[in-house]
């Protein structure tokens, strides 16, 4: 007879669990999962959760199964301040759903990826990449470090308004800087309970409040300089203007634009963040940066990439591809069960909370060997680095994945190559380039690092 099993249960209290959250999740979930293993329960509150970690776990959730795990919605544990920033994620269906797109026919998303749009990005990308460097002399000659979290966050913003949506004259370092208190904000209320928001400071909820009136009136701004031109399919704005079009009225055309315009700046952040970790990374392996920049030289000649040359990187692309397996930018996701369901025999109620743990799932020893190595080489003959295709998820899985990945992979070969021809980055004496943060992952103390000219 089929006996239906229950997942061991980590008995920590809420508030142990939430700390540990603050102080450092990452050592205390690679504990938890030593500890109960690739499935495991707790309590938020008054909220069921499951962590899951083990490729098939996540396959489930993410394809075989995927009607019954919906993006967590208002309600949810923790998810207000980021629906309150941009609507339920399940309604973002342009821009998401990629069975939507299937069913409907109105695929009018997917052609900005594509390998023919991004010769077009690929030189614009370079140019800005020269642009910013051009502006580190003085602190190069100084011996000084340079911002790089900030430069490369800035860099990735930069390459999806200028690309993808064509916004190019606007006061960039004001919307950087308003975009920013907001998700700083995102971070903050999406670790703490709704009911506790109250107790955030007062210059926090300036923050919350300013930044998301300033990002109301850029798009307001946006649709009304954009509304009565023609559509020539020109960027991703003009396409879901056209998509909305047939909203009963324009405040909710505003509305519907607003949720799926802003999910798109969240992606500048994941953008800067793989960066930011793979110039951390670089720092700490010195033979694996003499190969990319060997590789380089050999291939770019000391000449900015073009669009030809991007696939002839392959060392490039395997390091790449493993600074997204070891750093993963997006080291945690949350769905929540519609329905009672299993994983793997496991019973998994209805209303559950499920955190897929990427970063983990990417360490996981019966997929990986060597876990905590940082091995371009094993990407070399294999895609996914190992035989499971869900043992790899970067960009997560199922028709829900990530839209932007292929974009995202050839956005860090262009900046990779053009920076590391250049320069060597090395990190501060003493930072240890940990992965920090819970839904955005960042290095530890490698905001700012020292950057050096190569002779
Ligand atoms: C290379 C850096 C990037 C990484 C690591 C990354 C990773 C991810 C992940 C893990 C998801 C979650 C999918 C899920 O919920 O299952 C996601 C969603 C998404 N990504 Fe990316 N992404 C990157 C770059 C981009 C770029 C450049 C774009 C587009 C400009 C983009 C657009 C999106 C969108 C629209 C979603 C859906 C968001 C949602 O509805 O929750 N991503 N990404």
């Amino acid at each position: 007879m089929h006996k239906i099993k229950i997942p061991p249960k980590n008995t920590d209290s809420s508030l142990k669990i939430l700390k540990a959250t603050f102080k450092d999740h990452y050592t205390y979930e690679g504990q938890m999962i030593q500890k109960y293993g690739d499935i495991y329960r707790f309590k938020l509150f008054n909220k069921t959760c499951y962590s899951i970690s083990h490729p098939d776990h996540m396959k489930h959730v993410l394809l075989d199964n995927m009607q019954n795990y919906i993006r967590p919605r208002e309600g949810s544990f923790s998810q207000k301040a980021f629906i309150e920033y941009c609507g339920n994620p399940n309604n973002l269906r342009h821009t998401t759903d990629q069975q939507y797109w299937k069913k409907s026919g109105d695929a009018v998303i997917p052609p900005f990826f594509s390998k023919e749009r991004f010769q077009g990005y690929c030189s614009a990308i370079a140019e800005s990449v020269l642009k910013m460097t051009a502006k580190w002399e003085t602190n190069i000659k100084a011996g000084e470090p340079v911002n790089i979290k900030e430069e490369m966050l800035k860099l990735g913003s930069r390459a999806i308004m200028e690309n993808l949506f064509d916004l190019k004259d606007f006061d960039f370092d004001r919307f950087y800087m308003e975009k920013t208190r907001v998700f700083a904000q995102i971070g903050k209320r999406g670790v703490l309970p709704s009911f506790l928001h109250w107790l955030l400071p007062s210059q926090d909820k300036k923050d919350w409040q300013e930044g998301n009136t300033y990002l109301h009136h850029f798009t307001e701004s946006i649709i009304n300089q954009r509304i009565g031109r023609q559509n020539t399919h020109k960027d991703i704005i003009c396409c879901l203007i056209e998509a909305f079009k047939d909203a009963p009225n324009k405040e909710q055309m505003l509305a519907n634009f607003n949720s799926e315009f802003r999910m798109y700046l969240v992606t500048g952040e994941t953008l800067g963040a793989g960066l930011n970790h793979a110039l951390a990374i670089l720092s700490g392996h010195s033979s694996v940066e003499d190969k990319v920049h060997d590789e380089l030289a050999r291939v770019l000649k000391g000449n900015i990439p073009e669009y030809d040359s991007l696939n002839t990187l392959s060392y490039l692309g395997c390091f790449i591809k493993e600074a997204l397996r070891f750093c993963t930018p997006a080291p945690l996701l949350t769905r929540i069960t519609l329905k009672d369901d299993e994983i793997s025999g496991y019973h998994v109620p209805k209303d559950t909370l499920i955190f897929l743990r990427h970063y983990w799932n990417h360490r996981h020893p019966d997929f990986w060997d060597n876990p905590e190595r940082f091995i371009p080489e094993r990407f070399k003959d294999k895609p996914w680095g190992q035989d499971h295709e869900y043992a790899y998820t970067p960009f997560s899985g199922g028709p829900r994945a990530c839209i932007g990945g292929r974009f995202g992979m050839h956005f860090y070969t262009v900046v990779l190559a053009t920076l590391l021809q250049k320069y060597r980055f090395k990190l501060l004496p003493g930072a240890s380039a940990v992965p920090e943060g819970v839904a955005i992952s960042f290095p530890k103390d490698a905001d700012r690092m020292i950057v050096l000219r190569r002779g």
